[in-house]
């Protein structure tokens, strides 16, 4: 994507030093755009828990060059198939909810594995992590296709109207690698000269939509406004909002959706009134054994600071300011599970389904077990 006139994605090899992998530092967007390079699985780990980097594609893109970075370092090693299991452990098990982790972080150890001699190892990690990042944009590029005939279709029933589209936390390009889930359809249907406007709640308690979503829209010149996390019920109410599309970070294959805490209520609010709720998601983010999502679905639970206090960017340094009475305990469960009944339907790379398990089987026949 576009920013201030470079093109950038959300994680990249250096083009001069193959030992060291970039990334965005979006704990400081968007008021400061900084590069951070990553050189070992370690600090890969830490900028997937401390968010450097987040959101479900790009936590598994992430999590393949961490891989990768840890058969970099492999060289001491002395008992190399016990490192390796160890380090995709360890990586696999940054965060809990997002399953594009443990997808990725399988795929690398199953390709490296296939190559008997470990000096064959870090070609097969190099040419396997570009391979997932590269995978995880084209996905992301065809439910862009797949999903702005929704948006084309309620701008032809508005006779060309604005359409509202609302969307919870950050599923864009920046939680993608590039496009984003949510918001390719917006893109490529802006793209395309529709005229649309996105709500964008704020999600607290780390304002990915007001840090992230709002800033990436605005680079791409998409009309937006930044609304609380409460606000969307009430313009459902008043027919302000004629379709939700949202992200996910463990979808099972029955339909059932995990994304950022809040979204179930707007899906909640959107069925009361009638508004289309649909999901966008790559098939990594699709849960193949899970069939429960409410009951079974990991949720991850995160430092209660992060509640108690509001984060942001002082002279180019993370500062937070205390809200509650100093000793009043909080609770930050991360995310939330809208259950397929009320999701309209799910967008994914090969097109459109319900959100059931005959839905997501006639189009990915070949991933059902
Ligand atoms: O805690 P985060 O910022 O990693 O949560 C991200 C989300 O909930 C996104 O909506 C989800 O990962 C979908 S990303 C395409």
């Amino acid at each position: 994507m576009n920013v201030n006139g470079k093109w950038y994605r959300a994680i990249w090899p250096n083009e001069h030093d193959p030992e060291t992998v970039e990334i965005i530092d979006q704990r400081k967007l968007p008021h400061r755009f900084e590069i951070v390079g990553l050189t070992t699985a370690e600090k890969t780990i830490q900028a997937i828990r401390d968010m450097y980097v987040r959101g479900a594609p790009l936590i598994g893109a992430t999590g393949a060059w961490g891989v990768y970075l840890a058969v970099v370092n492999m060289k001491d090693a002395d008992n190399p198939l016990q490192y390796l299991k160890e380090e995709c452990f360890k990586i696999g098990n940054a965060r809990p909810t997002a399953v594009n982790l443990e997808w990725a972080v399988k795929a690398m150890e199953t390709a490296i594995l296939e190559k008997p001699n470990a000096e064959d190892w870090l070609k097969a990690a190099w040419f396997k992590a570009i391979e997932i990042t590269e995978a995880e944009v084209e996905n992301c590029r065809q439910i862009g296709l797949h999903g702005s005939p929704l948006i084309e279709e309620i701008s032809k029933k508005k006779n060309g109207k604005t359409v509202n589209i609302l969307t919870h936390c950050n599923a864009g390009w920046l939680a993608c690698v590039d496009h984003g889930t949510a918001t390719a359809p917006i893109y490529a249907a802006f793209d395309k000269g529709i005229d649309v406007h996105v709500w964008v709640d704020e999600t607290r308690p780390l304002n990915q939509g007001s840090r992230l979503t709002a800033w990436e829209l605005g680079q791409h010149g998409v009309p937006h406004t930044v609304i609380t996390d409460n606000a969307g019920g009430h313009l459902m109410q008043h027919g302000k909002v004629d379709m939700v599309i949202v992200g996910t970070d463990r979808t099972t294959h029955t339909g059932d959706a995990a994304n950022k805490v809040g979204t179930y209520l707007k899906a909640l609010a959107a069925k009361d009134n009638n508004v289309p709720f649909y999901v966008a998601l790559p098939s990594s983010t699709i849960d193949w054994e899970l069939k429960d999502g409410v009951k079974d679905i990991p949720i991850e639970n995160r430092d209660p600071d992060e509640v108690r206090k509001v984060w942001g960017l002082h002279d180019g340094h993370l500062v937070d300011v205390l809200v509650p009475p100093e000793d009043s305990p909080a609770l930050n469960v991360a995310f939330d599970v809208t259950p397929a009944r009320l999701v309209t339907g799910l967008i994914t790379e090969r097109g459109l389904c319900k959100a059931s398990e005959d839905g997501v089987r006639s189009l990915f026949p070949d991933k059902m077990k």
